[in-house]
């Protein structure tokens, strides 16, 4: 990613300056979350890697930071999934297909996908966390040979909130990946796991030289997640996390998303824990 001491001045507005992409396919998904595919203005590839996000914008409402959720190997176009929170996610709910959306970005650091190479995959996402994620997933299985094991974890609150059911069938019907879904509640129509998240981890066996984990979802998930995998013992710097702050201008100038010396949007919005430990504020 380009830091803002790094743009020439004639470049420097296109910083603040978002890209109008056209959606070319949208689809509300859950009662509260839409997925959106859009095109670049020129066609180009968004230039993103797993874990990075852009802020969406709307003229006359604001900006969101959303992360990529389509893998880079996804050419031509890019996806979004957004759950409508307030006033920007409210109004792109009516966004539809032909509809133009202001794109900043890709910004942040996403995950090191070099360091993850030939290793196990261990994917861990509550809710909304699967957003992210997705892309990282996507990105091994248009990679498959170059990964170990793909193990992905997935907990929503019910079934009606799972995101993504066609690519869940996906996984669950393939034999190189391990998936493994679970929801707080069920229903009449449920016949899966039930629980939270922390109790699909027991029952893993992990070669913990060659594993990685991911871990995106709401803040409490990650402190009981990380205390589970650390009672398997799990190396601090084989586990990532990636953190939601409350962001604005997305290239490290407005200080909203600073934890101590930190800038969640330029130095993460995934960090390996081993560096993120000593900050208290972090998780
Ligand atoms: C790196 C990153 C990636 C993200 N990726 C996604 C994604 O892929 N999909 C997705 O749906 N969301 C994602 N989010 C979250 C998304 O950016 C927020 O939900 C965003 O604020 C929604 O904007 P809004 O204008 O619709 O909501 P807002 O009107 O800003 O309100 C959002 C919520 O925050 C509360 N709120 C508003 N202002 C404040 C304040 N000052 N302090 C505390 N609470 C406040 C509101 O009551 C409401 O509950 C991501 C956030 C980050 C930081
Ligand atoms: S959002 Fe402005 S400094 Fe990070």
């Amino acid at each position: 990613m380009k830091r803002f001491e790094d743009v020439k001045p004639q470049e420097a507005q296109d910083l603040y300056y978002p890209a109008m992409c056209k959606v070319t396919q949208a689809k509300q998904i859950t009662d509260m979350e839409k997925w959106y595919e859009l095109e670049m203005p020129a066609g180009q590839d968004l230039g993103h890697s797993p874990g990075q996000f852009v802020e969406v914008s709307v003229f006359g409402v604001g900006e969101a930071p959303i992360s990529v959720s389509s893998s880079p190997s996804k050419k031509g176009r890019f996806e979004l999934c957004i759950r409508q929170v307030g006033n920007l996610t409210n109004v792109l709910k009516s966004y539809d297909v032909g509809d133009l959306v202001g794109i900043r970005g890709p910004y942040g650091k996403g995950y090191p996908i070099e360091q993850f190479l030939g290793k196990d995959i261990l994917i861990i996402a509550g809710g909304i966390g699967l957003v992210p994620l997705r892309s990282l997933i996507n990105y091994v299985l248009d990679n498959r040979k170059d990964f170990g094991r793909l193990i992905i974890l997935y907990g929503a609150k019910t079934p009606a909130e799972l995101l993504f059911k066609e690519e869940m069938a996906n996984w669950t019907a393939r034999d190189d990946v391990e998936f493994h879904v679970t929801v707080d509640q069920g229903d009449e129509t449920w016949t899966g796991n039930t629980g939270v998240i922390t109790t699909l981890i027991p029952g893993l066996e992990l070669n913990l030289n060659t594993t990685i984990a991911a871990i995106t979802g709401p803040p409490i998930m990650y402190k009981f997640v990380i205390m589970s995998l650390k009672s398997k013992q799990m190396a601090d710097d084989h586990i990532y996390v990636s953190l939601e702050r409350r962001m604005k201008c997305g290239v490290g100038k407005c200080g909203h998303c600073q934890i101590n010396g930190v800038y969640c949007c330029q130095d993460g919005p995934v960090f390996n824990y081993a560096d993120i430990k000593p900050l208290e504020e972090a998780l």
